[in-house]
This record gives structure tokens, C-alpha cells and sequence, in this order.
């Protein structure tokens, strides 16, 4: 693999790979020492220029696990401030040695811009509303450890879809994995023509919800709701809120997922956050797993994309 910009470039035989290899991972990441010398040698940057807690940790554990050397920028703090543009600080920084450029932007295709301009490999942490491919695997991983496989499942994907990058990798992820793909949302928070990504559309939550194994909650992201178009936070989780009473229309086995971070008790409650159904912990740990194998696989050599 040279990049890894998006789920939609990546065939099911190729994502398999990846989930197969992530389980490989788990002895590493659980034993006492944890380390391991796959990547001794290498040095792995994380270039966030949004927030993040779950992603750039995960992946300087990852890293770190398998013994390379991570550096992180810290854009706020960096010549950044000082107008010095993406290309030129990725140069800038590959000059010092970098094998591995993960990258978060708010700008859609700032990953691939990066990729095309720059010798070392590109792991895109998402990109605006694009893409979040690194959290789709781990959530396909925790499909398919709970339920076994992918395929046939009925996922419901539910919240802002509209400016989810985790909706957008998902619904290429597990598509292409078999799934059958359920969105729900109010629906100036549902792109146009999503169909044709091969998904269904609901706007009753509970119609939505019937025979689901996993329900998939997306976090309200107010800071992309720019316009009056959308709900209040309020008004969302009077009318998609999932709550215990919404839960009992899927299987009773359902997987009550989450990306995180979480609005609590909008939507989500916390005590289905918490219950049994809960996979929200296990995903943060499963993230680990699939950002080792990714780089695992990134660095063994061949220059597949
Ligand atoms: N899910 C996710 O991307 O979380 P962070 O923003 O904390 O990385």
C-alpha cells in the first residue's frame, strides 16, 4: 500500500486483508511488553491541522508499538501560524527523514494533495466531509468480531450524515463488504442522491431501526452546520435520539456504535452509552489493532495504492 486516502479506493478482498491482519495485531497490543520491531527505523509524523484524541493517540500507540519513532505537529504551534503552506511543511518536514505522513485537514482531498506532492506514504485521518477511512476498518473489525462477518447485516447509520466522513468511509466500507446499509437522519442533514451509494433512506428512526444488528450513531457536528437549515440539538434528540425505547426495535443482539466523541444524551443516552449493546470502548480499542496493521502493511514493501 503507498496510501491510504479512502475506503472507496479499496476492494473487500484488500479490506479483508487489513481486519485479518488487525486481529493478528491484538497479541502485540495486549501483551505486557507490547513491543515489537516490524518498524524500527522508521519515523511516522501526525500532521493534525483539526482536533482529535482517539485518532492521532491511537496511531502514535500503533506506531510505537511496533517500534517507530513518532513525532507529532503541533499545528498551533508550528511555522503553519506563520502562513507557511501545507506542501511546503510536509517538505519541510519529509527533509528531516519521514516515512509516514497521517494527516487530518478540513479540506477534502487535502490527503491525496499531499500524497501527490511528497516521496513519503500518506494515511489520511480524515479529510473534511470526505473520508475517515482509518475509522471505518476499525468499526468493520468490530462488526465483524462481535457478529462473525459483514456481509447481510442490516447497518443503520443514523445522525449528520451529510457532513460525516465516518458515514461517508462506512457506507464504501461495508457496502462493498455485503452489508445492506440503512441511513437515517432529518433530511437536510441527508446528501442528495445518497442512493446511489447503494444505501436506503429513512427519516422515521424507528421505522429505520426494525431488524438492524448494528445501529451506528453519528455525532451532531454543529461546527459544519453553518447554515439555519439544520436542527437544534434539542430538536434532534426529541426526533432521532436513540434511547433504550428506539433500541428495541432492532435485534435483540444489536451493536449500538458510535465514533466518537460523543454528545451524551443527544444522540445517544447515556445509559445505553454504557449498556450492554455498547461497543463505543471496544471501538477506541480496536482502533489500535487496525492502525498497527495498517502501518505493519504500509511499510512491508510493494507500492500498491
Ligand atoms: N472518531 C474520531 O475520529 O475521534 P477523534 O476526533 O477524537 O480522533
Amino acid at each position: 500500500y503507498k496510501n491510504l486516502l479512502g475506503l472507496r479506493d479499496l476492494s473487500a478482498e484488500e479490506i479483508q486483508e487489513i481486519l485479518t491482519t488487525a486481529h493478528l495485531m491484538r497479541p502485540v497490543m495486549e501483551s505486557p511488553n507490547k513491543k515489537i520491531t516490524y518498524l524500527m527505523g522508521k519515523n511516522i509524523l501526525t500532521l493534525f491541522y483539526e482536533s482529535s484524541t482517539r485518532t492521532r493517540v491511537s496511531f502514535e500507540l500503533a506506531a510505537k508499538y511496533l517500534g517507530a519513532t513518532t513525532t507529532n505537529v503541533s499545528v498551533a504551534t508550528s511555522s503553519v501560524n506563520k502562513g507557511e503552506s501545507l506542501i511546503d511543511t510536509v517538505r519541510t518536514l519529509q527533509s528531516m527523514g519521514v516515512d509516514i505522513v497521517i494527516m487530518r485537514h478540513p479540506m477534502t482531498g487535502a490527503p491525496k494533495l499531499l500524497a501527490d506532492h511528497i516521496e513519503a506514504k500518506v494515511i489520511n485521518a480524515g479529510d473534511g466531509i470526505n473520508e475517515h477511512p482509518t475509522q471505518a476498518l476499525l468499526d468493520l473489525y468490530t462488526i465483524e468480531r462481535h457478529k462473525g462477518r459483514i456481509k447481510d447485516l442490516k447497518v443503520v447509520i443514523a445522525g449528520d450524515i451529510l457532513h460525516s466522513r465516518v458515514a461517508r468511509s462506512n457506507i464504501w466500507g461495508l457496502t462493498k463488504m455485503g452489508a445492506r446499509v440503512v441511513v437515517a437522519g432529518p433530511s437536510t442533514l441527508i446528501p442528495k442522491k445518497i442512493e446511489k451509494m447503494g444505501v436506503e433512506v429513512f427519516q422515521d428512526i424507528k421505522k429505520a431501526v426494525v431488524d438492524a444488528d448494528v445501529v451506528m450513531a453519528l455525532r451532531m457536528q454543529k461546527e459544519r452546520q453553518e447554515s439555519g437549515l439544520f436542527p437544534s440539538l434539542r430538536e434532534y434528540q426529541h426526533y432521532f435520539g436513540i434511547d433504550e425505547g428506539v433500541l428495541s426495535y432492532a435485534k435483540p443482539e444489536v451493536l449500538l456504535m458510535h465514533p466518537g466523541p460523543v454528545n451524551r444524551g443527544i444522540e445517544i443516552t447515556s445509559d445505553i452509552m454504557e449498556g450492554p449493546h455498547s461497543t463505543i470502548e471496544e471501538q477506541v480499542t480496536n482502533g489500535v489493532a487496525i492502525r498497527m496493521a495498517l502501518l505493519y502493511l504500509m511499510t512491508r514493501g510493494g507500492d500498491k495504492q
